[in-house]
This record gives structure tokens, C-alpha cells and sequence, in this order.
């Protein structure tokens, strides 16, 4: 297999040094605008933290593909695409709550190689590669084994559209009499991490955006857990599903699909 090694290690640097730069201004005025909704919120810190990572990675890696939350696209000539998320969790980097990463998976073509997921407050960084396992700083991870989905915590998350966020709690209301509770805390690559390290059981989610999952997609499959899709185990916008086990996940997609699209975004 072809080594992504440089890939891996550049990721992680990245995420952790982007991590700090953003956890250094958490405590400064920042100032805050809306963008799909008034509760879809960015920060300057958003901007300068995403400025900060496309000015190093195209320094370092000039040939390569960015796409980034807050708009710093460039188009690359090597196949290797940058899919990042310079703050995930903005509303609660807003409210000093501490559940924020900076996100940044690498793809070769459409297969993810690369995830590295820095927690900007608690300052672990959470990374895989693909063939070589998830680790927690410098520990290996794995998801929590043999659940049964009657005792399963699950994490989800909501859009920010009024229809699309009543959707999802009336979906909520309709299987949370099927597992143990649920969790919503406000990063979905946090959530996805912490189902690869057994923090949860399960994840899903109904919306979300490339840089939100592609990391911590692979830091799930890569600590044993899996990941799935609308249809297969491509994770979308449309849904991301991710489980423990095949059962758990199986029974989260199976329950979403047929309320799909869960409202227009
Ligand atoms: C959001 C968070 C949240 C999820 C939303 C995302 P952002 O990302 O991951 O947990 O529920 O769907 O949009 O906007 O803070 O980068
Ligand atoms: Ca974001």
C-alpha cells in the first residue's frame, strides 16, 4: 500500500497548531456574523484560523486541492485534496463550551488517507491514517466493544433551518425509546471521535458538510467502528452514520432513511 505517512504526520501538525492558534483567541473580542441562519454563526477567529491553515499547507504542499469551510478553495493538479474545518463547533466556541475542533482529513482522489482532529480546549489531537489504526495524542483508540443497541448512547446534531431542526427532534422523539439516551454536543467530528475512543456507542447525523465528517470518518473505521451512508459506507450531506458495530449502525441508517431528507437544509 502507498504510504501516506507525510500526509499523516502534516495533518496532525497542522490541526495542533491551528488548535492553538484558535484557543489563543478564545479569550479576545471576537467578532461574530451569521451565515445561513441567524443561528448558523462564524467568528473572525473561524477566518483567521482557515487563513492561517490554506497559506501554510499551499506553502507546503503547493500542488494539492483545499476545500475549506469558510471558503478557502483552491484547485490542485497532485489528486490530493485538504477538506478542512477550521473551527467545527462554532456556536460553542462562542460560548466558551468545550466541545470545538479544527478538523482536516486528506484524500487521494475520493479515498480518505489522512484524518487528524484537534480538541481546541482540551488540546487532544485525535488522528489516523488509513491501514495504521486511530490514536489519541500518542495512544491508540478503539471503539467500545459488544454493545447492544437497547444500551447504546448515541451523539447526534441539528441543522440550522427552523424545518430542518424540527425534523430531526421529532425523528429524535421517535427512536429514543429504543436505546439508552442520546448526546448533542455541538461538533460533530468531536462526536465522531469520540465514538472511535467509546465515548459513544453511535453517531448520526442529517446535513452535514464534507470538512464536518472526512477526518473523523476515518479515525472511526480505523478504530474498528463503522461508517455509513445513505446507501453504502460513503458517509454524505445527506447522512452520516457511525457505529461500534455493523448491528448499531445498520439500525441508525435504517431508521433515518425513510425520513429523509428530514426537511430542505
Ligand atoms: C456544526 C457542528 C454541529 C453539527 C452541525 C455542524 P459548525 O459545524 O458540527 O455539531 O450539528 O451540523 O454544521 O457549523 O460549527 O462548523
Ligand atoms: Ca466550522
Amino acid at each position: 500500500m502507498k504510504s501516506y505517512q507525510t500526509f499523516v504526520e502534516a495533518a496532525k501538525t497542522f490541526a495542533v497548531d491551528a488548535a492553538r492558534l484558535a484557543n489563543s483567541s478564545r479569550k479576545r473580542h471576537f467578532s461574530v456574523s451569521s451565515k445561513s441562519s441567524v443561528n448558523d454563526m462564524v467568528t473572525n477567529v473561524d477566518k483567521e484560523t482557515e487563513t492561517y491553515l490554506v497559506e501554510r499547507i499551499s506553502r507546503e504542499f503547493p500542488n494539492d486541492t483545499i476545500i475549506a469551510e469558510e471558503g478557502g478553495h483552491r484547485t490542485g493538479t497532485s489528486g490530493i485534496s485538504w477538506v478542512i474545518d477550521p473551527i467545527d463547533g462554532t456556536t460553542n466556541f462562542i460560548y466558551d463550551f468545550p466541545s470545538c475542533t479544527v478538523s482536516i482529513g486528506v484524500q487521494d482522489n475520493d479515498t480518505t488517507v489522512a484524518g487528524a482532529v484537534c480538541d481546541v480546549m482540551q488540546g487532544d489531537i485525535y488522528w489516523a491514517g488509513v491501514g495504521i489504526g486511530s490514536f489519541k495524542n500518542a495512544d491508540p483508540i478503539h471503539v467500545r466493544d459488544g454493545v447492544l443497541i437497547e444500551n447504546s448512547l448515541i451523539g447526534t446534531g441539528f441543522g440550522y433551518s427552523s424545518a430542518r431542526r424540527i425534523a430531526q427532534a421529532e425523528f429524535l422523539a421517535s427512536i429514543i425509546g429504543e436505546i439508552r439516551d442520546i448526546r448533542r454536543t455541538g461538533a460533530a467530528s468531536l462526536d465522531l471521535c469520540y465514538v472511535a475512543e467509546g465515548r459513544l456507542d453511535g453517531y448520526y447525523e442529517v446535513g452535514l458538510w464534507p470538512w464536518d465528517f472526512t477526518a473523523a470518518a476515518l479515525i472511526v473505521t480505523e478504530a474498528g467502528g463503522f461508517v455509513l451512508g445513505p446507501k453504502g459506507t460513503t458517509p454524505s450531506g445527506e447522512l452520516t452514520v457511525a457505529a461500534s458495530t455493523m448491528e448499531l449502525a445498520s439500525f441508525l441508517r435504517a431508521k433515518v432513511v425513510p425520513h429523509l431528507p428530514l426537511a430542505d437544509a
